[in-house]
């Protein structure tokens, strides 16, 4: 019997790496479906984000501490999907609840068990998809707007305001009143213009072309991408307290900038971007949604750096 024709009901397909490298070591393996242990909830994932932080796990990149390295792995860390089993003992969820979350390893599965502490409520108007994607940018926009005191009368930077990170980081200013300058490739530009976001682009002469935009100085720099934005800030004479990165460590520890990042907000966090997603007050596009088994071209895809939003897994396709 051919894998097409194992029943949905017994059949549950994971991404997994077995050695480091770019996309060509990821595949796709089929397992029982999991059961879940007491105080556990299954979800039957529809679609589960590609991150940056992903491929440089696969890559074997050094990384920080907390990402445990270990071959096999499974892969991904974003999900959205329906609660389809519930252990003993779980009250407050039922079968059929929308949910989505992150869980580092396992996300981009046909199903996955976890202690439903990490869900979150998929709130009417937001489509599975966005669910599916939101969880690293969703957290890490949060906690980077939130490490700086931003509001009316603040000019803030964001760098990457084009990229997953970027564009939440970028509406969450601009929901707190703040004047945001986006730097994005020109090509995206008249996209962050509609947004209330000042486009610049980045590379060679940006600290020239923020002077121009800005001449009255910025305030507060918000690094989504790394690429001498700390540099830049520091040469505008932006204090060091007055910017956070979560794309450049070595500038942080270099600067002694801030770096207040993604593990510093959880599932409460989570729910209110869910919550301004679904009301229309914050936007996160969608670049593309593969199969997921397509996953190596998703992530050729991420690799690349200009995706026009967030990269998307589909397991209810394939
Ligand atoms: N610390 C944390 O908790 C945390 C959490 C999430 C992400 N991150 C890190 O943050 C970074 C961004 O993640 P993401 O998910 O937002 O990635 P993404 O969606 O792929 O966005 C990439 C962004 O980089 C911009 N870009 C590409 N080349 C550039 C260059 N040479 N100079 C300046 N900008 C450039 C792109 O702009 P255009 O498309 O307009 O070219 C785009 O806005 C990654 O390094 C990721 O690992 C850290």
């Amino acid at each position: 019997m051919g894998f097409a024709d194992v029943p949905d009901t017994v059949r549950s397909r994971r991404v997994v790496f077995r050695r480091f490298g770019g996309p060509e070591v990821l595949e796709v393996e089929s397992r029982p479906v999991p059961v879940p242990a007491p105080g556990q909830v299954r979800v039957r994932v529809a679609a589960a984000g590609v991150n940056p932080v992903d491929w440089k796990l696969f890559s074997g990149r050094p990384m920080h501490d907390a990402y445990e390295r270990h071959l096999p792995s499974g892969n991904g860390y974003d999900f959205a999907g329906t609660v389809d089993a519930l252990g003993s003992g779980i009250t407050g969820w039922e079968v059929g609840d929308r949910v989505f979350g992150g869980l580092r390893y396992e996300a981009q599965a046909d199903h996955l068990v976890i202690d439903p502490a990490g869900l979150v409520e998929v709130p009417a108007g937001l489509s599975l998809t966005v669910a599916g994607a939101l969880n690293v940018v969703g957290r890490t926009a949060w906690a980077s707007v939130s490490s700086q005191d931003v509001g009316p009368g603040t000019t803030v930077l964001v760098s990457g305001a084009s990229g997953g990170v970027g564009v939440l980081t970028a509406g969450l200013c601009r929901l707190r009143g703040a004047r945001v300058i986006g730097t994005a490739s020109p090509g995206r530009h008249d996209v962050l213009r509609a947004r209330g976001i000042e486009p610049v682009a980045y590379g060679s002469g940006l600290v020239d072309r923020l002077r121009t935009v800005a001449p009255g100085g910025i305030d507060v720099v918000l690094d989504t991408v790394g690429h001498g934005t700390v540099e830049s800030a520091l040469e505008l004479g932006v204090p060091s307290g007055r910017i956070n990165t979560v794309a450049d460590y070595a500038a942080r520890d270099a600067h002694g900038v801030r770096g207040v990042g993604g593990a510093d907000a959880g599932v409460d966090e989570l729910g209110l971007v869910a919550g301004l997603l679904a009301a229309g007050d914050l936007e996160l596009p969608i670049d593309a949604e593969y199969d997921l088994v397509d996953v190596r071209a998703a992530y050729a895809r991420s690799m690349d750096g200009h995706a026009a939003g967030k990269i998307v897994l589909r397991t209810d396709r394939g």
